[in-house]
């Protein structure tokens, strides 16, 4: 968020800054995983949350958010990948929040496939969502911006494997393409992950056990990353406490950008 000014050397408390009430947010894939910890991050930082995701209902927890903590919130079933869906979501969650200041692009899919196994439907649909989807999203929320003379941030979710890293057991290559280009497109702001545990890896438990198992031995702080390891840095970003970062990338992957220390 961009709101400080130049001349703003007034005492304000950095708890102040990272406040986050009357703005409210969109975030695509909020209905559950990271997007739904960041939604409940924000909301308890007292901002408005708009979730567009393709989920029929989000987690349980999601209709509790607007009661516990005063905000409000808009849930709309939208796909990223269809102009016609995500543009219909998009004006249906500025009609229920009102003005925007930003948003959490998280909906994203990871398909492993070793390269000679690749699917072309799947490696297209991986790139639909993660880097189109994301693209598309960003044009709505920054002409929203734009149009209401609104200054406001918006965050993406890039990934470990988009920083080019080896991981002998996970063959995604299509994946980390795509999460390369989304690092590529945010020349405002990107975070990065290792592994987190949601349902994106919940797939992986049972005979793909060994990609977990990966992550977590290989990471330096040994341990897998959940939901929480990420949301004080969104809502940092989204907030005024952020108003001098842009273009930046902060790599939250329990050390493992830095190598595995597997043996
Ligand atoms: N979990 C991890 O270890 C990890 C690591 C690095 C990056 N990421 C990235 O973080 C983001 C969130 O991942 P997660 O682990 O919470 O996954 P998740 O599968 O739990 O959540 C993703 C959400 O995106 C939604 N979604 C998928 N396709 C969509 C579409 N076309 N339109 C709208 N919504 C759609 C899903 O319904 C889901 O609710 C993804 O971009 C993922 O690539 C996750």
């Amino acid at each position: 968020m961009t709101t400080v000014s130049e001349n703003d050397t007034s005492d304000v408390k950095v708890t102040d800054r990272i406040n986050l009430k009357d703005k409210n947010f969109l975030i695509t894939g909020g209905g559950r995983g990271i997007g739904f910890a960041c939604a409940k991050a924000i909301a308890q930082l007292g901002g408005g949350v708009a979730v567009v995701d393709t989920l029929a209902e989000p987690v349980e927890e999601f209709q509790t958010l607007s009661e516990r903590f005063g905000i409000k919130m808009s849930y709309v079933r939208g796909d990223v990948t269809s102009q016609e869906s995500l543009e219909e979501a998009f004006a249906q969650s500025v009609r229920a929040m009102g003005q925007l200041h930003g948003g959490l692009l998280a909906a994203g899919i990871c398909i492993d496939e070793p390269l000679l196994e690749a699917d072309w439907e799947h490696s297209q649909r991986t790139f639909n969502v993660n880097v189109l989807g994301t693209f598309w999203t960003i044009k709505l929320l920054g002409k929203h911006l734009v149009e209401t003379g609104t200054r406001g941030s918006i965050v993406t979710i890039a990934s470990l494997n988009g920083q080019g890293v080896y991981v002998p057991v996970q063959p995604c290559a299509a994946y980390n393409a795509s999460k390369a280009a989304v690092k590529g497109m945010m020349g405002p702001i990107g975070a990065e992950l290792g592994a987190i545990q949601t349902p994106l890896l919940k797939r992986l438990e049972g005979e793909k056990r060994a990609i977990l198992d990966f992550y977590r031995e290989g990471a330096p702080l040994q341990r897998l990353g959940v939901p929480e390891d990420l949301t004080p840095m969104v809502c940092y970003l989204l907030s005024d406490a952020a108003s001098f970062v842009t273009g930046a990338d902060f790599l939250m992957t329990g050390g493992l950008h830095a190598g595995s220390v597997r043996k």
